[in-house]
């Protein structure tokens, strides 16, 4: 009897097995620790730098220094730490949607890191931005 034979035997088909691999699922980390969020973060972005130049556009994103620095679709710089809280993955920023997501599970954060409540409780860290001219300081 093969595995197919075996679930259909017990009454359960394809559907039940993905059931049941979701009740793995929970809101606290399960593959290791969580990454920390940076701490005493103080530095400056030259938007003027290839690296950092789609800033200059709403609804852009870049990671640095282990932090999300976006630019809302209002046009202002947010940042929080990049690490989703339940597993480590990088979050994007959905600027239509005024969030931070995780594309692994899904979870999201509003645009100053208050978790939603999938997948996990504990918030993304907010840092301050402060734009002078041409160069974005994020700072903690
Ligand atoms: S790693 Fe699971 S929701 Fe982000």
């Amino acid at each position: 009897m093969d595995r197919k034979e075996f679930l259909a035997s017990i009454g359960m088909g394809a559907v039940s097995v993905a059931v049941f691999n979701c009740i793995g699922c929970s809101k606290s980390p399960t593959s290791g620790p969580l990454i920390p969020a940076p701490t005493n973060v103080d530095f400056t972005l030259d938007l003027t730098s290839s690296a950092n130049t789609s800033l200059n556009t709403n609804g852009n994103y870049i990671y640095a220094n282990g932090i999300i620095v976006a630019r809302t679709t209002a046009g202002e710089y947010i940042a929080v730490s990049q690490t989703c809280r339940h597993e480590n993955t990088n979050v994007i920023y959905r600027a239509n949607n005024h969030q931070f997501y995780c594309q692994r599970h899904g979870a999201t954060y509003s645009e100053t890191g208050v978790s939603a409540g999938i997948e996990t409780n504990l918030p993304l860290t907010k840092y301050n931005t402060q734009l002078t001219g041409t160069n974005l300081r994020i700072f903690s």
